[in-house]
């Protein structure tokens, strides 16, 4: 598939299906991510037992790490197979239940759950509200007309007391369209500013090239910090 047809698709839940059945998940990090790790405390701000969320979850190995922490972990992901990957990848069992437009899978003690559906369905009827949000590789994941309704739903979703870390890339779209998509300050401003204060906390060169005709201008990663007002 050409990166124009993929542009075309990239959003539909077929493409991720069959991205993840075809094993074509470079965006998956096979280590905790190393932004998260460094700056966990200013997410945390050393508090025990919060409520983290994780919008397009995948199979991301920062679900268990969080739990394993002591804090719980609520991911909504629509690939079914990634959610089962994961549980089996880090060795913990789950339980099922079916729910109106979501499958549930929990771990035995209910610390972390993977909801399997669409975020846009995702509601705080199904869980009380979070002090955290990781976003890594969802925000990103989606195009520009997407954006506003997603920060909808996650803004209906935060505590008023919130800390939300948005991953984002920069590069030079001349050369590359993405995925992942540019995130910028100013776009941040208008889908998440009326509700937020944005700040960029860290920028790191990016660990992935994403394409070949950025080698000679390679990515850079940001990190920004979302609170409330
Ligand atoms: C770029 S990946 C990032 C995965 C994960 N956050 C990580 O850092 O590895 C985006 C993920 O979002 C899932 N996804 C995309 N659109 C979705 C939607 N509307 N609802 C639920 N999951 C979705 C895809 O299946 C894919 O696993």
């Amino acid at each position: 598939m050409s990166v124009q047809e993929e542009n075309l698709v990239y959003s539909d839940a077929f493409y991720w299906k069959e991205r993840w059945k075809n094993n074509s998940i470079e965006f998956h990090c096979k280590t905790n991510h190393k932004m998260l790790v460094k700056h966990l405390d200013k997410l945390t701000l050393n508090r025990q037992n919060l409520r983290f969320f994780f919008p397009l979850c995948g199979k991301s190995l920062d679900m268990a790490w969080l739990a394993s922490l002591g804090h719980q972990v609520v991911g909504v992901e629509f690939v079914k197979s990634a959610i089962e990957e994961f549980f089996d990848e880090n060795k913990m069992q789950f339980k099922l239940i079916e729910l109106d437009k979501f499958k549930l899978y929990s771990s035995l003690d209910e610390k972390l759950k993977i909801y399997h559906g669409d975020f846009f369905d995702f509601s705080n009827s199904y869980e009380e509200s979070f002090d955290c949000v990781w976003d890594r590789g969802g925000l990103v994941a989606l195009p520009a007309d997407q954006r506003q309704k997603y920060a909808e739903v996650i803004h209906r979703l935060l505590k008023k007391e919130f800390r939300y870390f948005l991953d984002a890339f920069e590069y030079d779209t001349s050369l590359y369209p993405g995925p992942p998509h540019l995130a910028t300050l100013e776009e941040l401003e208008k889908n998440f500013g009326c509700k937020c204060k944005i700040k960029l906390i860290d920028t790191n060169p990016s660990y992935r090239l994403f394409s070949e005709s950025l080698k000679d201008k390679p990515p850079v990663e940001l990190l920004y910090l979302l609170t409330n007002h």
